[in-house]
């Protein structure tokens, strides 16, 4: 027997009612009044299979992300003449449409393969609508979340001279902003404040409304090539970035563009585990699931002792949690700070305490970042010679083999148009 919820809208009630009662195969455990009742009972584990109707309120994509997570898979109700109520729901990744009038055989069967459905799977999603490029992308669009520890180590500096590095080399880059403790892309590329970015673009996923056009849409072109989400205007509204969403807008983003570069907030702590309410926003779920979706990461550290020490920490978290093995990238690397031969000192003290043996280092340049963020322009238009550029121009080729190819022809001899 496949045991079933209900939460549909009162104009549908008895259909649904009667439908899954006369299917053969299937027991109704309970019929929910809305969509707080459903969440609950399907928390409780009392089914395998709810239907839902398109126009319950508050159907989400979290809401539905949250059932999966409980081994409930969804079905949707809804009336053949509303096109828009059946497109909301297979935005939303619901693959299964009853209709009134469905014969209850095909009902039961319907409910039942999807009972079958290992509960593992991820929930299905309908495919990118369109691409918005004159040429699909060829290789699968990467996602490299660039992340690090506390104490502003210049997350979003590599971030930002990455993606401006990616789209001076001819690869079509998206950089998206996802830190919910300080968002700071928009400034650093001198965008406007008002610029809707990823709280649009989480508000529209949630709803089911956001394909590749309408993300491509919220992501106006910063520089030739590279298109930028920026991030949330203040970081109290860090509830509106929840994980399902994120997820959503990371699988649409990789047909926006031909690279996806990420900057994401320094905490790892996942604020589930002390939450009674499963369903309730996590301040880091952006940045957790960023690093599940990644397919590079680079983990930015400082090189003075303190910073170096929390990258060490930050290195090991990262390493239990679903993510890539990270790029060790140690940042505004001095004499100062790490002693005379500051290159030497760090990769000895990080493979001595770390066993990372692999480790990228970027110079201090504080006037060269200074005069970036006065401009508001990216190190690569205002610094395109500046030891710092040049060494995230290496990271860049070393992520993006198209990257590495564009150096390439530069260094024997034909020439790249540099903007200035
Ligand atoms: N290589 C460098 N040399 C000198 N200064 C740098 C370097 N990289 C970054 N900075 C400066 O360090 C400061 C912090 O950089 P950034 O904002 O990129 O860090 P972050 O890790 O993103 O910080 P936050 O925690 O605010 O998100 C900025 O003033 C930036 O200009
Ligand atoms: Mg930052």
């Amino acid at each position: 027997m496949t045991t079933v919820l209900t939460a549909v809208s009162h104009h549908h009630e008895t259909a649904v009612v009667a439908a899954v009662g006369d299917a053969p195969g299937l027991t109704l455990v309970r019929r929910c009044a809305d969509l707080a009742e459903l969440l609950s009972a399907g928390a409780a584990g009392v089914a395998r299979v709810a239907v839902v109707s398109a126009d319950l309120r508050g159907l989400d994509r979290d809401a539905l992300r949250h059932l999966a997570g409980h081994g409930v898979r969804v079905a949707g109700f809804v009336d053949p003449a509303d096109e828009e109520g059946e497109r909301r729901l297979r935005q939303l990744g619901v693959a299964t449409l009853l209709h009134p009038g469905d014969a209850p055989s095909a009902v039961g069967a319907a409910l039942a393969g999807l009972a079958e459905a290992t509960t593992s799977q991820p929930l299905p999603v309908a495919a990118p609508p369109v691409d918005v490029g004159p040429d699909a992308p060829r290789v699968r669009t990467p996602v490299t979340v660039v992340w690090g520890p506390t104490g502003a180590p210049g997350r979003s500096t590599v971030a930002v001279t990455l993606a401006a590095g990616l789209a001076g080399s001819g690869v079509r880059t998206l950089l998206v902003d996802l830190d919910t403790w300080g968002a700071s892309v928009a400034q650093l590329l001198g965008m406007a404040d008002e610029a809707p970015g990823v709280a649009a673009a989480a508000r529209a996923s949630e709803q089911g409304t956001l394909d590749v056009p309408g993300l491509a849409r919220l992501a106006p072109e910063a520089l030739p090539g590279l298109r930028v989400l920026t991030g949330l205007p203040r970081a109290d509204r860090w509830p509106e970035l929840r994980a399902a969403a994120v997820e959503d807008l990371l699988r649409l983003a990789r047909a926006v563009a031909e690279h996806v570069v990420v900057d994401v907030g320094f905490a790892l702590e996942d604020d589930e585990e002390l939450s009674y309410d499963t369903a309730a926003p996590r301040r880091n779920a952006a940045t957790l699931t960023a690093l599940e979706a990644a397919d590079h990461l680079v983990a930015v550290g400082a090189a003075d002792p303190v910073s170096l020490q929390r990258l060490v920490r930050g290195v090991q978290e990262v390493a239990v949690r679903p993510a890539p093995r990270p790029l060790v990238v140690v940042n505004k690397v001095r004499a100062e700070v790490a002693g005379p031969r500051p290159e030497r000192a760090i990769r000895e003290v990080l493979g001595r305490f770390a066993g990372l043996e692999e480790v990228r280092m970027l110079p201090w340049a504080p006037d060269d970042c200074d005069a970036a963020v006065l401009a508001g322009r990216s190190l690569t238009e205002v610094r395109p010679r500046s030891p710092l550029t040049v060494a995230v121009a290496g990271l860049a080729a070393e992520l993006d083999p198209r990257c590495a190819q564009a150096l390439g022809s530069t260094r024997h001899g034909r020439r790249r148009r540099v903007r200035v």
